[in-house]
C-alpha cells in the first residue's frame, strides 16, 4: 500500500505512482518535461478525469515557470487524451492565471486545484454516503477512486466515507475491459482500505442484477454535457440499461471540473478510439489471432434519462438542479 496522492510536485517535476503497473508493481516514477507529461497521461500512468485535468494543470504551470512556450505546452497537453473534458477545464484555468497575473501565479493555481479536487471528492463521500446503508451491494465501473482524482476518488468517495463511519458496504468490482482498471486498480484501493469486494466480469452485470445482487450502481465520469448525459468508461451505458431494467438505482459521482457546460449533450462528447493492441494484447502478449482486427472506443455515453441522480459537492441532484446550475 501507498499512502500519497496519485501524484505530488516534487522540486519542480512531477513524481507520480505508474498506474500501468499496479498492482502487481508500485512503482513511483518522474514526469520532468512536457513530452514525458503527455507520455504520462497517453499512456495511462496517471489516468481518471480529475487526476489527468490536475496534472495537466501543474505540468503546464511547471513548464511556465521554466519560461518555456506556455501556447505549445497547453497544445500538447490539451492533445493527451480527448473525452475527459476536466484537462481542458484545468489547462484553461491556468493559462486564465497566466494572462491576468502572470507566470509567477500559475504555480500557486494549479497547487489550489489539486486541494480543491481532494476537497470536493471528499464532499461527494460526504453527500454520497447518504445513498449507501450499513449493508449496501454497490456495482461500480473502471476506477473512480483514489488513484483518478489524487484521494477519496468520486464513486468510490460514498463507499469510503460509509465504510469509515463504520457502515459495512460491498462493492461488485467490473474488471473493465481491456485495461483493466476496476480488477487492478479499484480491486487494489479496497483491498488496502479493507472494504469487502468481489471482481466480476464486464458481462456479469446482467446475471447480478437479475439475481437480485446489486442495490445501487455508482460510476464516475469524464464529461458532463449541459443536458446531464454523461460519458464514462466503455461498458458504463450496459450498466445504466440493465440498472433501469431490474429497477435498480444508478447514480453518477463527479466533481464541478467534469462538467462541460459547452457541450449540449452527451452526443457532442469526443470519443478516444485507442490502440487495437489493447484489446488483441495483454501486457505485451499476443491473446487474439494474429490477423484480427479490433475497435477499441475508451468510453460511451449514458443519456440523462437513464440517471437516478448527480452526486456533486454540492450535493445529490436531480437531471433539473444539475441542469439548472449548470445554466448558472
Ligand atoms: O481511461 P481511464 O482509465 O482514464 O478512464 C477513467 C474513467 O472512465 C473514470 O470512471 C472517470 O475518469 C471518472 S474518475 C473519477
Amino acid at each position: 500500500m501507498v499512502d500519497r496522492p496519485s501524484f505530488w510536485l516534487d522540486e519542480g517535476s512531477i513524481q507520480l505512482l505508474d498506474q500501468r503497473v499496479l498492482p502487481l508493481n508500485t512503482f513511483i516514477i518522474t514526469a520532468e518535461t512536457i513530452p514525458e507529461q503527455v507520455e504520462a497521461i497517453s499512456t495511462l500512468a496517471v489516468r481518471g478525469a480529475p487526476a489527468i485535468g490536475t496534472f495537466g494543470a501543474l505540468s503546464l504551470a511547471l513548464s511556465i515557470n521554466r519560461g518555456e512556450d506556455e501556447k505549445a505546452a497547453y497544445q500538447q497537453l490539451h492533445g493527451s487524451r480527448p473525452t475527459a473534458v476536466d484537462l481542458s477545464n484545468c489547462l484553461n484555468i491556468v493559462m486564465g492565471v497566466y494572462r491576468s497575473d502572470g507566470d509567477e501565479a500559475c504555480l500557486e493555481a494549479a497547487l489550489g486545484l489539486m486541494e480543491d479536487t481532494i476537497r470536493s471528492c471528499r464532499k461527494i463521500g460526504e453527500h454520497g454516503r447518504y445513498l449507501i446503508g450499513n449493508n449496501s451491494r454497490i456495482m461500480t465501473h473502471c476506477n473512480a477512486g483514489a488513484l483518478a482524482t489524487l484521494d477519496w476518488g468520486t464513486a468510490l468517495s460514498p463507499i469510503r466515507v460509509r465504510a469509515r463511519e463504520g457502515g459495512s458496504p460491498f462493492v461488485w468490482v467490473s474488471e473493465t475491459r481491456p485495461l483493466l482498471q476496476g480488477s487492478r486498480l479499484t480491486a487494489w484501493e479496497l483491498l488496502n482500505e479493507g472494504i469487502d469486494h468481489r471482481i466480476v466480469v464486464d458481462g456479469s452485470a446482467g446475471h447480478l442484477m437479475s439475481k437480485d445482487e446489486v442495490d445501487l450502481v455508482i460510476v464516475g465520469s469524464d464529461r458532463v454535457a449541459a443536458n446531464g448525459d454523461i460519458a464514462n468508461k466503455i461498458g458504463t451505458l450496459e450498466k445504466a440499461v440493465l440498472a433501469r431494467e431490474f429497477g435498480i438505482p444508478f447514480y453518477v459521482a463527479f466533481p464541478k471540473t467534469t462538467i462541460d457546460p459547452e457541450c449540449p449533450s452527451g452526443d457532442r462528447i469526443p470519443i478516444e478510439v485507442r490502440s487495437d493492441l489493447e484489446i488483441t494484447s495483454i501486457h505485451g502478449s499476443r491473446i487474439a489471432p494474429e490477423g484480427s482486427g479490433a475497435y477499441g472506443p475508451a468510453f460511451d455515453v449514458t443519456p440523462s434519462g437513464y440517471i437516478t441522480g448527480y452526486i456533486t459537492e454540492d450535493g445529490v441532484l436531480s437531471k433539473d438542479e444539475l441542469v439548472s446550475s449548470i445554466k448558472k
